[in-house]
């Protein structure tokens, strides 16, 4: 069994200063602005924050699949390619056996009319490395490691026969099928009823673990993300506004945004959906005020945060904040009642 590990080497993957704007109409917005993370041989790291912060989008940047017209800027590294640079063969390469992705939405990437066996074995055959037989073959031990024990059955059926948990294993077991040394798992359980997600996410980790993978895994769900990640980025408007070790999040977090997703409890009717409600409205990268793009619905924001950008910095030795008042209110950001609200906050609560 692989385990997570730090090494001096150089990371698997390596995101520095990514930054990508989309054509909308006859203008350019941006979606992310100098994003930099890294994720290490075998290692886990979390991207998290809500809707629209630019999760998918930076996913998308590093398997080459970003919208038509798109233009990025920095560099995506993954063990020695420049992927940015990457064309050709070099590029299909890359994409079928280097990284895999994996959907919120299995049954939207699956064909209605294809068979599982096909859809599993059709890649397999495609790479040009082994024939049909053989690919049948090491289909159904795939489906196997993904706890589906009616294999042959499983291989004959279409998508709609299969319930959402039994078509995300299947899915999982595509995205091992080429050994790829990176997992890009964009909210694989989101769609799941919390029984069937806690199976996924319990399989995607065994077979991270088994293959030796590493894994980018992208969620909303702050508390998934602590029981399954090593590191976490938090992204917000289409910045990272904190990195840490998952572990700590829960009880230290180092930006108020992170500390505001930690306090937001799921709507109990939402359970299923787990969204969390940080008073307030999220902002795009591409509407961010200037200055700190949080301030509109931060209870701890002084005039000084709307002036200056603030740059992400080191906070201690396992932590980075992009927050001018980080080591400040380091300790107190769980706090309630420490810091009275600000007009702006009372204004987003209305
Ligand atoms: N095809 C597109 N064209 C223009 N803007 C887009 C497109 N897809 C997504 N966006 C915008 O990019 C931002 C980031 O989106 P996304 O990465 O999908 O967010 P997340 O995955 O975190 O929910 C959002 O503001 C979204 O509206
Ligand atoms: S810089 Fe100011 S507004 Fe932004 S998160 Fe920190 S305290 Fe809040
Ligand atoms: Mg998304």
């Amino acid at each position: 069994m692989t385990t997570t590990h730090r090494s001096t080497d150089a990371p698997l993957l390596s995101v520095e200063d990514l930054s990508v704007e989309l054509r909308v109409g006859e203008e350019m917005r941006t979606v992310l602005k100098q994003v930099s993370f890294s994720v290490e041989a075998g290692q886990t790291v979390g991207l998290v924050g809500e809707s629209g912060s630019g999760k998918s989008m930076t996913v998308r940047a590093i398997s080459r699949l970003l919208p038509e017209g798109a233009q990025t800027s920095g560099r995506i590294g993954f063990d020695g390619l420049d992927v940015l640079d990457l064309r050709g063969e070099a590029l299909r390469k890359y994409r079928a056996s280097d990284v895999a992705m994996i959907f919120q939405d299995a049954r939207a990437h699956t064909n209605p009319v294809r068979r599982i066996g096909d859809f599993l074995t059709e890649s397999m055959i495609l790479n040009g490395k082994i024939g049909r037989k053989k690919a049948e073959q090491t289909a159904t031990e795939l489906l196997e490691a993904v706890g589906i024990h009616d294999a042959a059955r499983r291989l004959k059926q279409h998508p709609h026969e299969l319930s959402g948990g039994l078509l995300q294993r299947v899915m999982i077991a595509s995205a091992v099928a080429a050994r790829p040394r990176l997992i890009l798992a964009d909210e694989p359980t989101t769609a799941l009823d919390v029984t069937t997600q806690a199976e996924v996410m319990a399989i995607l980790k065994r077979m991270q673990q088994e293959y030796g993978m590493a894994m980018l895994f992208i969620t909303h769900d702050l508390e998934l993300a602590g029981a399954v990640c090593d590191d976490t980025v938090v992204l917000y408007a289409g910045e990272v506004v904190e990195q840490q070790q998952a572990k700590r999040l829960h009880h230290d977090p180092l930006h108020p945004y992170t500390a505001a997703l930690v306090q937001a409890r799921p709507d109990i009717n939402q359970r299923a959906e787990r969204l969390p409600s940080v008073p307030g409205h999220p902002t795009t990268a591409y509407e961010a005020p200037a200055g700190c793009a949080f301030a509109p619905r931060c209870r701890f924001a002084q005039d000084r945060c709307r002036e200056t950008k603030p740059e992400l910095v080191a906070i201690g030795d396992h932590g980075e904040s992009r927050c001018v008042r980080a080591v400040e209110l380091r300790g107190t950001l769980l706090m309630s009642g420490t810091t009275p609200l600000t007009a702006d906050t009372e204004e987003a609560a209305l």
